[in-house]
């Protein structure tokens, strides 16, 4: 369906931290690369598919996001952003940082993204938090682009095969990033990968694609013999040398803070796994937050702040539960890994 040569794909990563290097790697290496663009501008996508294009002749996904705002008319009122700000000020005062003006309203860009997607027709062009248009759907099949969409329960799997969506993306709880529900509250939406692929499979004809909480092959064979016809691995590809990760956000997952991971509001409003820090701990998920992405915009400033002086336990590390067992730090290395070990452990299975 996909032309590609192995059931891996590279899973995509937004805030910037894919990268055409790491696509191109994957994809070359037989899996399907995944560039996760839903923070970028339409131009900047063209220029990204560009570099994608030049470095690989192989299929590949680009990724955006369905709903990529909560906030009502775009704002905030200033009462909660007074609240947000008393409620984070210790961490402005102790990186010795002013805070930001109240975050500019934001619109939503998916709109103007997904005309590129249609225009530089990747092979995939996978979404999370929601179902895009009849009418983008139908775009999309006449251009030959296959769609992909997350779902974190039953139902949003059903919902996916009811608009005609070409795969479905299982996303467990496990998963790095954030948790892409978009039925049911985030809260509601907390089942394990290798649960989810079995619920969906039960009901669901398309095929299923596991995400969250596999870095190896062993990962990978579990997942297809429960059904899944393809395994996305994210986490595991974020730590190496390709991924747009900094050094120091790859070396926190490959050290032992990676033992502890939280789905936490604080850095986005939104929920999303990440390694567990101060501020995850000390603001929990009941805390005055920003709707998202305000809150990101608003917390943008500490985070460089606290990169600058190195304050690792204010930063938010991006990572999946999975992280503790990583080993591979070239995406051609892992790729050549997951390959073998997933064979191999067919291969005993068989015996
Ligand atoms: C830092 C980070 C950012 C992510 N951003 C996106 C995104 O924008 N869109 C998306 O579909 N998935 C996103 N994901 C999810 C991955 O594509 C993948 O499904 C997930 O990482 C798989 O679980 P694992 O981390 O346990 O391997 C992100 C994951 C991480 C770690």
């Amino acid at each position: 369906m996909l032309g590609i040569e192995y059931p891996i794909f590279q899973g995509p990563f937004g805030g910037r931290l894919s990268s055409a290097e790491l696509v191109a790697a994957v994809s070359n290496a037989g899996g399907l690369g995944g560039y996760g663009a839903y923070t970028l501008t339409p131009q900047e996508i063209i220029e990204v598919d560009q570099e994608i294009k030049a470095a690989t002749a192989k299929p590949y996904n680009i990724n955006l996001w369905v709903s990529d705002t909560d906030a009502t008319n775009g704002t905030v009122t200033e009462a909660r952003y007074e609240e947000v700000k008393a409620f984070f000020r210790p961490y402005f005062e102790e990186t010795n940082i002013p805070f930001p003006e109240k975050p500019a309203p934001f619109k939503s860009r998916f709109e103007n993204q997904v005309e590129v997607i249609l225009d530089v027709r990747p092979k995939v062009f996978s979404f999370v938090f929601g179902i895009p248009s009849a009418d983008i759907l139908e775009q999309c099949r006449k251009r030959g682009i296959i769609t992909a969409g997350a779902a974190t329960t039953l139902d949003e799997a059903i919902a996916l095969e009811n608009a005609g969506i070409d795969l479905i993306i299982a996303s467990g709880f496990e998963a790095g990033g954030h948790r892409p529900s978009f039925l049911s509250a985030t809260e509601l939406s907390f089942t394990g990968t290798f649960v989810l692929v079995q619920l969906i499979r039960e009901k669901v004809k398309t095929p299923v694609i596991a995400a969250g909480g596999i870095a190896n092959g062993k990962g990978i064979a579990a997942a297809m013999t429960l059904g899944a016809s393809a395994a996305q691995v994210g986490t595991a590809f974020l730590v190496c040398d390709e991924s747009n990760a900094l050094p120091v956000h790859r070396q926190m997952l490959l050290s032992d803070a990676a033992k502890y991971t939280t789905l936490s509001k604080a850095y986005t409003g939104r929920l999303g796994r990440g390694l567990a820090n101060r501020i995850t701990r000390e603001t929990g998920n009941e805390a005055p937050y920003l709707p998202f992405p305000l809150q990101s915009t608003f917390m943008s400033s500490l985070r460089s702040a606290a990169v600058q002086q190195q304050k690792w336990d204010m930063v938010y590390f991006w990572g999946g539960q999975i992280a503790p067992v990583l080993k591979h730090t070239k995406a051609s290395k892992l790729m050549q890994s997951l390959i073998e070990e997933t064979s191999a452990c067919f291969s005993e299975l068989k015996a």
